[in-house]
């Protein structure tokens, strides 16, 4: 079973529920042993995809593979899948063991293999210590990895989890983040992770599908779809995107390599999801905050534009700029503090970028 080529494969996957399309026709293979994310906004349909992979829902078309195998019929407690909730839900009269003890002794296995499955999964989620304690006198991280070393035991091939951390204040989540890729390297099964936190699906996976109303705009790494967003929906729900339309001057193999923005300013452009882009097109450009840098008068060797400070922001490392462009719209500049700022608002300003990293994508969403 592990020889086939994913642990999980969807093909043009459609849940409907009466007239609402939660799922649209989405497509995507996971390899054994990878950390996948399913990342979008509230709504999107990561749950209604979660709990088809999980068997809770079946879809209503397209075809869901499992290890290679068909799915789409076989009920929830015959996949080798294991969902894991926001909401962990142990059984509050049960001990710690117990608890993660409860799906290996319903499944009839001789006690001392529960045993040793059970220590094992704690050991891993590094629970072993608190085996005898009740979930109350637990804190909200000890307690999710309660949930998750319950979900181990099974020894799922898919490990599922639906917004695991988000009952977790800032702190411990971004600790157990750290820890739950440690775990999945370890235990080297694939996780599919959902959240609608984009800095925590880049922390933690391989690869990750951004998802919007129920379609899949891109699955890449992170640096792909931070890098080189496929859509501008892309661009706006990863990090942070300042975009600016443009007309396409030059082009090379169907990728344009030189556009001219709206106050006539040219810059050459390191990327493009577009095939087939031509002289003329409207675009946008894609420019990261800490691409852009600010000067007091016009650079020389570099693509700017003018503008006036309207706002500037100390966030500790960073300092953030506001800057409302003469042509209108505004750009957003991070710097850090390392180095000394030279901008205070009111100042008038030109705000330049490394044409490295200016990326191309689409105006058909514009
Ligand atoms: N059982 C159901 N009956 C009717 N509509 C449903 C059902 N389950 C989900 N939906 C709808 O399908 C769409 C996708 O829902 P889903 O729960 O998958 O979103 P989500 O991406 O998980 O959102 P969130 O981040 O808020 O959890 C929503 O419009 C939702 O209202
Ligand atoms: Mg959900």
């Amino acid at each position: 079973m592990n020889d086939a080529p994913y642990a999980l494969e969807l093909r043009k996957v459609t849940k409907r529920f009466g007239d609402i399309v939660a799922v649209d026709g989405i497509d995507l293979q996971v390899p054994q042993g990878e950390f996948f994310s399913l990342l979008g906004p509230s709504g999107c349909g990561k749950t209604t995809t979660l709990r088809m992979i999980a068997g809770f829902e079946e879809p209503t078309e397209g075809t869901l593979l499992l290890a290679g195998k068909e799915g789409n019929e076989i009920p929830p407690f015959r996949r080798n899948t294991n969902l894991v909730f926001q909401s962990y839900a142990l059984f509050p009269h049960m001990t710690v063991f117990e608890n993660v003890a409860f799906g290996p002794r319903r499944a009839r296995l001789p006690e001392p293999e529960v045993r040793e499955r059970v220590m094992a999964a704690l050991e891993t989620v590094r629970m072993a210590g608190l085996a005898e304690r009740l979930p109350r006198s637990l804190s909200g991280g000890q307690r999710q990895r309660v949930a998750l070393a319950r979900a181990l035991v099974n020894r799922p091939a898919v490990l599922l989890l639906d917004e695991p951390l988000g009952a977790l204040d800032l702190k411990l989540r971004k600790e157990m983040q750290l820890e739950l890729k440690r775990i999945q390297r370890e235990v080297g099964i694939c996780f599919v992770y959902v959240t609608h936190d984009q800095e925590e699906a880049m922390t933690m996976s391989d690869r990750l599908a951004v998802m919007n109303e129920g379609r899949i705009e891109q699955i890449g790494t992170p640096e792909e779809v931070y890098h080189r967003p496929a859509t501008r929906f892309v661009a706006e729900f990863i990090g942070e995107a300042n975009i600016l339309e443009a007309t396409v001057d030059r082009v090379e193999d169907g990728s344009p390599v030189q556009v001219s923005i709206e106050d006539g300013t040219t810059t050459t452009v390191a990327s493009c999801n577009e095939a087939d882009c031509e002289v003329g097109s409207r675009v946008l450009v894609v420019l990261r905050p800490e691409h852009l840098q600010l000067h007091r008068s016009r650079p020389e060797d570099l693509p700017a534009t003018e503008g006036r400070v309207a706002e500037v922001i100390f966030q500790g490392s960073v300092i953030r700029f506001v800057v409302e462009r003469l042509a209108g719209g505004t750009l957003t500049v991070l710097d850090t503090t390392a180095t000394p700022h030279r901008a205070a608002p009111g100042d008038g300003v030109w705000v330049s970028w490394l044409p490295e990293w200016a990326h191309v994508v689409s105006s058909s969403d514009l």
